[in-house]
């Protein structure tokens, strides 16, 4: 006899189904990335992929806390198609606002159809370089979450330029740190203690964790501004 999977809530909006973890489906019907669609008691979910998202890749490795919840403004750095903002969105509800920056105009065509069917994503064509380039969109919005996953050298400075522009003190961050896009040689452990140490200038760090197997020489953090 096949065991009865249960549903269970692990963080606000998130929920585990056997090993499969969940977000309630928004646009009911709808795909974003080929991801599997359950109904369980009448409503729609999505499988969230680990190996496909590094958010989900982190809970799965122990995150403790997801500073997510129904109704929280989210700015997203390095929102390329859409797949994680999806998911934050599922989260966040239609009270909610997820403001997703991308420099690259090639993965934002794909990131505005996501944002026609799904109202709390916005989309902004810009480098998280230059923070004030944005300033007009996120005006009067409070920040809850920065999250950043862009692979660029200098991307602990973007991290803390937008952090200070935007993230109000005590608000927490998620950063997934690309070791090879800071160095291409050397140990990671180092590249990680030194991403993590130009962090801690702006930021309490909560913790840290290497996201293999899925995806390799990465780490996300978990900090909160001082
Ligand atoms: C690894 S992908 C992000 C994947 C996405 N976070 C997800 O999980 O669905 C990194 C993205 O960062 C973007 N990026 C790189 N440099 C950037 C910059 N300076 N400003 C904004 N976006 C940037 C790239 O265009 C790319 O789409």
């Amino acid at each position: 006899m096949q065991a009865q999977l249960k549903l269970q809530e692990i963080f606000p909006g998130i929920y585990s189904y056997g090993n499969r973890i969940l977000t309630r489906n928004l646009a009911p019907g709808k795909k974003v990335y080929g991801e599997g669609l359950f109904s369980i008691s009448g409503t729609e979910y999505r499988n969230w992929d680990p190996f496909r998202s590094k958010l989900c890749g982190a809970m799965k490795k122990g995150l403790k806390k997801i500073p997510i919840n129904s109704g929280a403004n989210i700015l997203y750095l390095g929102s390329a198609e859409g797949t994680t903002i999806s998911h934050i969105s599922d989260i966040i509800g239609e009270n909610g606002i997820a403001f997703g920056v991308d420099v690259s105009a090639r993965v934002m065509k794909k990131f505005l159809y996501l944002c026609e069917t799904r109202k709390n994503l916005v989309p902004i064509l810009a480098d998280a370089n230059s923070p004030e380039g944005y300033a007009e969109y996120l005006e009067g919005t409070k920040i809850d979450l920065l999250y950043q996953d862009i692979s660029q050298k200098n991307q602990t400075e973007i991290f803390i330029k937008n952090a200070v522009a935007y993230l109000p003190r005590n608000n927490y961050a998620l950063i997934a740190i690309k070791a090879r896009s800071i160095s291409s040689e050397g140990d990671t452990k180092i590249i990680f203690e030194n991403a993590r140490r130009e962090l801690e200038r702006e930021f309490e760090i909560e913790q840290s964790l290497n996201l293999a197997p899925f995806d390799r020489e990465h780490e996300m953090v978990l900090c909160r501004r001082k």
